[in-house]
């Protein structure tokens, strides 16, 4: 009589598990969390997306701009004029997951 029931407990657990593993490796997620979080300073306090529910204005609207993978990841590595460079604070994987995030959020590339 137990062993179905731990069976089944088993299987309610895995599954619980699976969506939380899923967005470890989902570079939009981590690039999403870089935009809002892990960038010091927040990518959210000069930049508009309202994907992100950012509504900076310091630099430019990125729903109106819509970059490229390309530009994003430049901007962000090395600084564009009042832009901090973020090659030092963020590994190569957050700049170029912060970059496939912003350009697929607007919608634009
Ligand atoms: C302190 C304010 C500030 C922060 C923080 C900031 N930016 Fe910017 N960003 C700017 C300004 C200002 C410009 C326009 C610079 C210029 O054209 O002279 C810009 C330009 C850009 C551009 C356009 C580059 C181009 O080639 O025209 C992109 C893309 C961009 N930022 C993305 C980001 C991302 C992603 C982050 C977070 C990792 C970020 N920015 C953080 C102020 C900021």
């Amino acid at each position: 009589m137990a062993r179905p029931l731990v069976t089944a407990l088993a299987a309610v657990v895995l599954l619980a598990a699976l969506p939380a593993a899923a967005n470890d490796d989902d570079p939009l997620a981590l690039g999403k969390q870089v935009f809002t979080e892990k960038a010091t300073p927040s990518c959210t306090i000069c930049h508009t997306l309202s994907e992100a529910d950012a509504s900076g204005t310091i630099g430019p609207n990125l729903d109106e701009l819509k970059p490229t993978v390309e530009m994003i990841r430049a901007a962000v590595t090395r600084g564009v004029g009042v832009m901090p460079a973020f090659e030092e604070a963020l590994s190569s994987e957050e700049i170029d997951a912060v970059a496939r995030y912003v350009a697929s959020a607007h919608g634009g590339d």
